[in-house]
């Protein structure tokens, strides 16, 4: 098959897509082109100024755009309620999800529900998120679920009885792993809860992107100016999982050149780690515990 491009995306009219943290980097990329698909695209934002200038500059760019933002903050399970409960009365479907926001490796900090800064933002807030929207998920006809993961989980070995990291000194880059395996220990036991009764859940990486994700490293910073893609390029494998007809739930889709930095979307290969069932059992229960969200998977 040739590289996948934005040019295969279908065309999207008639499908409500939610993106988290649209206004930065990646997710504000895939907006933009979301936007020219003939999709309605809500962004959700945690900065609401971010969120308007994402709105007015799609709109002076494409004035037939359909485009709203809202505010979430994925490291407040209030937020992420109160979020959830405005979206699911407002509206009567949502065909895509696309788990986007995230931050790596910033100094140690909490939630305002005391998780780890990046497990809590990461992992807990998309799973939450997810949890509480999946009702909507499920009463739409063929939709699906993005969950953007990293090469970084490959370094991902949580420590499931020291999540907040209070035991152990902090390492930030284990953190950002620890919660980028947890992204697709997540979608793989979700998929396989789901059970093919929808919605797809997909997991995607953008190998190595320039974006202002880098902004607490000043090496990875630099590094940028060797390795990184355009967010341009970064983006089409979450746009991949998020649009292509043929995507299969359980899929992970990433570039695969120069070992994953670089290049187009293709069938990407998580470690086996991600793939341990009883490791995903037991992450999955502890999520459950932590944030109050219960999946309802009935019928
Ligand atoms: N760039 C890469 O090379 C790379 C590689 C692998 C994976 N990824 C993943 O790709 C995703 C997007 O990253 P990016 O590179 O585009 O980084 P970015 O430019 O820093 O964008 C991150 C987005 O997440 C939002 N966000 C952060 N914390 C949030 C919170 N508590 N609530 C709601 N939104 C929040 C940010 O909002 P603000 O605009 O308010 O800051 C921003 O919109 C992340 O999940 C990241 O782990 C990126």
């Amino acid at each position: 098959m040739s590289n996948w491009t934005k040019e295969n995306i279908p065309d999207m009219t008639g499908k409500r897509i939610l993106i988290t943290g649209g206004t930065s980097g990646l997710g504000r990329t895939e907006t933009e082109i979301l936007a020219g698909t003939g999709a309605e695209v809500i962004v959700a934002a945690r900065n609401t100024d971010k969120g308007d200038d994402v709105v007015r500059s799609i709109r002076e760019a494409r004035p037939d755009a359909k485009i709203e933002m809202r505010q979430l903050d994925l490291a407040s399970l209030a937020s992420i309620e109160s979020f959830a409960h405005r979206f699911t009365q407002d509206f009567d479907r949502l065909d895509v999800l696309i788990n986007n926001a995230g931050v790596m490796v910033p100094p140690y900090g909490k939630t305002e529900d005391g998780f780890e800064l990046q497990m809590g933002t990461n992992h807990f807030g998309t799973f939450a998120l997810t949890g509480r929207l999946l009702p909507l998920l499920r009463q739409t006809p063929d939709s699906r679920v993005v969950v953007t993961s990293s090469m970084a989980h490959r370094q991902g070995d949580p420590d499931l009885s020291d999540l907040d990291w209070t035991e152990r000194k902090y390492n930030a880059w284990q953190a950002y792993g620890d919660s980028k395996i947890a992204n697709l220990l997540f979608t793989f036991e979700l998929d396989r809860r789901l059970d093919g009764k929808g919605p797809r859940v997909i997991a995607a990486h953008p190998g190595w992107t320039a974006t202002d994700l880098q902004r607490h490293s000043e090496v990875a910073n630099l590094l940028n100016h060797v390795f990184a893609m355009k967010p341009e390029q970064g983006a089409l494998s979450p746009l991949r999982a998020a649009t292509d007809p043929t995507a299969t739930s359980g899929e992970y889709y990433g570039p695969t050149k120069m070992g994953g930095m670089r290049g187009y979307p293709e069938h990407a290969t998580a470690i086996p780690r991600a793939n341990d069932r009883d490791l995903a059992a037991e992450l999955w229960a502890v999520s459950t515990e932590r944030t109050g969200v219960s999946y309802d998977l009935a019928a």
